[in-house]
């Protein structure tokens, strides 16, 4: 299996993207935020997606150039228009609006609509906090769904992801999670990797429990479950709801619904500017007094240390910064697949 520094991930991403058309300024983008997903550990939204990427430009799904129009424009809102450019293109652009206009009215919340895959939603609101302020990123994704509701078999929703990052010193607390038991990504590295995954994830077909990411890929269609699974899956069905509820219905880009087709992403980001509502000095000491609080609570066995969200990602983005990305053989084939048919060549990297 390969491994790549990240500087190759990016290379390795922006060749196949510039291959497929994109133009540069906006596969850097793209190629950056891949990148930067399999060095903070998150390989399903890392290089891996290329293939789909390049796939859903052939099919017309995402169009890369498009502009992203300001649907909306009030002091404290807007909604944006992203024309299935790249989701991270669009991502990017909704963030910085989103921050000027929190600087200006003290909180702001953008809208955007027609978004292709956003990827790791903690990136941005990480971003933010960096930039000062608390931010709250979420995600739906129109037409047909892949997780069941609670006590249902079928595939009715998206796995409807929601972040929250705050400033951390020079660091940040950003949560960063799908409200579905796993991510499909998930599923998908485990499937190519031919591993089984943990029961209380998925359901196969006929709605038993089932530790085989393939139940999920062939018919009849297993369904992820709810995040909290079979026993209080209640709570993430019911977070996936209200997702599907301001992602889809107040961007305008349209909720999961099976007898809708495939869309593109709706996004809800809410922008904070801390400094509006309380000194930025007095939030840092309340927030670092607050992580050393939680951080020393006595640990169960076996536990090391207790974590803040997003803690994770920053230390596997140490180890890997210095170690490099291993990719799965089969993922690198079809990368270089990709490549291949793109008459783009990967070998000097
Ligand atoms: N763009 C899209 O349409 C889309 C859809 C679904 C998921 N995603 C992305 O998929 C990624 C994976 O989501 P996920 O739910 O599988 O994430 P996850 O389960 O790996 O992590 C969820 C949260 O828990 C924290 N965490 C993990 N281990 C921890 C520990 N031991 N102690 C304390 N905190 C811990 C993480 O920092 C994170 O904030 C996310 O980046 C999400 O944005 C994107």
């Amino acid at each position: 299996m390969p491994t790549f520094n990240r500087s190759q991930l990016f290379q390795i991403a922006q060749l196949v993207l510039n291959g497929a058309g994109v133009p540069v300024e906006e596969s850097a983008i793209v190629a950056e935020e891949l990148a930067e997903a399999n060095i903070v550990g998150h390989d399903s939204h890392g290089v891996m997606r290329l293939v789909q990427y390049v796939q859903m430009m052939h099919e017309g799904f995402v169009k890369p150039g498009s502009p992203i129009d300001v649907v909306t424009d009030a002091p404290a809102f807007a909604i944006l228009d992203g024309h299935f450019n790249f989701g991270q293109v669009i991502a990017a652009k909704a963030l910085a609006m989103g921050m000027e206009k929190a600087r200006q009215s003290g909180t702001a919340t953008i809208m955007v609509r027609n978004c292709n895959h956003v990827g790791r939603l903690g990136s941005y609101t990480h971003k933010a906090a960096r930039e000062g302020f608390v931010t709250l990123m979420a995600v739906n994704a129109p037409g047909p769904g892949g997780v069941a509701p609670f006590g249902g078999i079928d595939r009715r929703l998206g796995t409807n992801p929601i972040s929250m990052g705050a400033p951390l010193g020079e660091e940040a607390i950003v949560l960063d999670m799908t409200t579905s038991a796993t991510a499909e990504g998930k599923l998908r590295v485990s499937h190519q990797k031919g591993e089984t995954i943990p029961e209380g994830l998925i359901i196969d077909g006929h709605g038993n429990p089932s530790a085989n990411p393939g139940d999920y890929y062939s018919k009849p269609y297993g369904a992820i479950l709810p995040l909290g699974g079979a026993l209080m899956g209640h709570k993430g069905f019911g977070l996936a709801v209200m997702v599907d509820v301001l992602c889809g219905m107040l961007s305008g880009s349209g909720v999961c619904r099976d007898d809708l087709p495939r869309g593109a992403n709706g996004v809800w980001l809410y922008v904070v500017d801390i400094s509006r509502f309380i000194d930025r000095s007095e939030f840092d000491c309340l927030v670092s007094k607050y992580a050393e609080s939680i951080k020393s609570a006595r640990k169960l066995p076996g536990v090391n240390e207790i974590l803040l969200p997003g803690e994770i990602e920053v230390r596997r983005g140490k180890e890997r910064a210095a170690s490099g990305v291993t990719i799965p053989d089969e993922t690198w084939r079809q990368i270089q697949d990709t490549a291949q048919k793109l008459g783009v060549a990967l070998d000097g990297i």
